[in-house]
């Protein structure tokens, strides 16, 4: 049985902050975020664009092809997120109802850093493979963040992406083999009594690439690294740097045409990544928007490659296969509009919204100054509940 990605997705908030106008702030040579980290942009949210609001809007995009049959067929909801809104209640549980999906489903919350997005849509592959007929929507959600001069500053960003898992999939069949290893690291950690994240910047670069390695060795053992084969071979994107270094350690070990043609692709996927910054769960997986929306080579019956690194450590390599008519399922021109809609921020705006962007007295709270360009928002705080 075939199963994969059927549909996908994304949304990211209508604000972003120019990183020339960041590294002028911070006293920084603008090359070394537009060069040296290779980010351009970041997405700035405002506190009504939290991770339930931007994977219900990210998923939204898609639910005006979906007809209600399908709509019905689907037995599962993952949201893979490291920026959760409560400890015990599903984020999942809010998007099912935003979405108005059945009752008759699992929606549940899934965490391991940026792995959590690979870690929702094996699962729900699994889960379609396990239940013949049935399809799974998985959200990756997150916001990065850093805190305002922290090292990690310049590598923020917020987003979701949306996939729908079936059988006989529109656009990304995936392979079941893969290769996948967990260790326990202190790369990169976020615990419950801080809204910033911690980093180890320099380590955290170094077992993202080491786990790479072994992931690649291991795959070539099993005989799943063809080069000659792998039209394309994606990368979690922190930074588009980080990838780029992933991808630079192959280098002298393949041969110098496959690996023009997997950095030529590779370039492709880091686009939407540059405008936006690090989404976590989702990175990987707007690489995979950002490669097939913008590369008009790629054909069917392609193998694209994809790696997936989570701090803490997870780290899976997978691949998968380009569908007949994926072309058809993609929307460039509306991720383009998305990108291109957005308004830019001043110093000053970013820093005051910011410091705004936590939730700080959930008994009585107005949540003012929402995304326009978004359908769901939290737009208020009452008695320690949503709205
Ligand atoms: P930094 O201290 O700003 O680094 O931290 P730097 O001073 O070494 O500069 C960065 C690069 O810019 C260097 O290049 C410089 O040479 C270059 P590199 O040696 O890396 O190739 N540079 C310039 N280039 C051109 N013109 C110039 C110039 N000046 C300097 N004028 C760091 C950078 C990424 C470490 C920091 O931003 C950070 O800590 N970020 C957060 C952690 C992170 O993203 N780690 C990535 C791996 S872990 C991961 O991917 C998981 C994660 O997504 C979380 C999760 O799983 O949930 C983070």
């Amino acid at each position: 049985m075939k199963v994969g990605i059927d549909r996908i997705e994304f949304s990211t908030p209508n604000r972003y902050l120019d990183l020339v106008d960041l590294a002028h702030a911070r006293g920084a040579d603008p090359n070394k975020y537009l060069i040296g980290i290779g980010q351009r942009k970041m997405a700035v949210p405002t506190l009504s664009q939290d991770i339930v609001a931007m994977g219900a809007n990210a998923a939204e995009g898609m639910f005006g092809g979906l007809d209600d049959k399908e709509k019905a067929s689907i037995g599962l909801l993952i949201v893979a997120t490291e920026s959760g809104v409560d400890q015990s209640k599903a984020s999942a549980l809010f998007v099912h109802d935003l979405l108005g999906l059945p009752s008759s489903m699992r929606a549940i919350e899934i965490k391991e850093a940026c792995y959590g997005g690979t870690a929702g849509l094996q699962l729900a592959a699994d889960f379609v493979r396990a239940h013949p007929g049935t399809k799974a929507l998985v959200i990756a959600a997150d916001i990065a963040r850093y805190g305002l001069n922290a090292g990690g500053e310049v590598t923020q960003g917020a987003g979701a992406v949306a996939m729908l898992v079936a059988e006989n999939p529109h656009i990304l069949a995936l392979e079941e083999r893969s290769v996948v290893r967990s260790r326990s690291t202190d790369d990169f950690w976020r615990p419950n009594y801080s809204a910033e994240a911690f980093a180890k910047g320099k380590y955290s670069e170094q077992v993202y690439l080491e786990m790479f390695a072994e992931d690649w060795r291991e795959a070539e053992s099993l005989g799943l690294t063809q080069v000659s084969g792998l039209q394309a071979l994606l990368f979690h994107i922190p930074f588009s740097k980080m990838g780029r270094k992933g991808l630079r350690t192959l280098e002298s070990v393949i041969p110098v045409s496959d690996y023009e043609r997997l950095t030529a692709r590779f370039e492709k996927g880091i686009m939407y990544g540059q405008e936006v910054g690090n989404l976590y769960t989702a990175s990987l997986y707007l690489s995979l928007i950002s490669l097939l929306e913008r590369d008009e080579s790629l054909c069917a019956g392609d193998r694209i490659g994809l790696f997936s690194y989570g701090s803490g450590s997870v780290a899976e390599l997978f691949f998968g296969i380009l569908q007949t008519g994926y072309r058809d399922r993609l929307n460039r021109t509306g991720h383009e509009a998305l990108l291109a809609a957005r308004q830019r921020l001043s110093i000053d705006e970013y820093e005051s919204i910011f410091s705004a962007s936590l939730v700080t007295d959930g008994s009585q709270q107005d949540i003012e100054d929402g995304d326009p360009a978004a359908l769901h928002a939290l737009i208020r705080m009452e008695g320690h509940e949503r709205f």
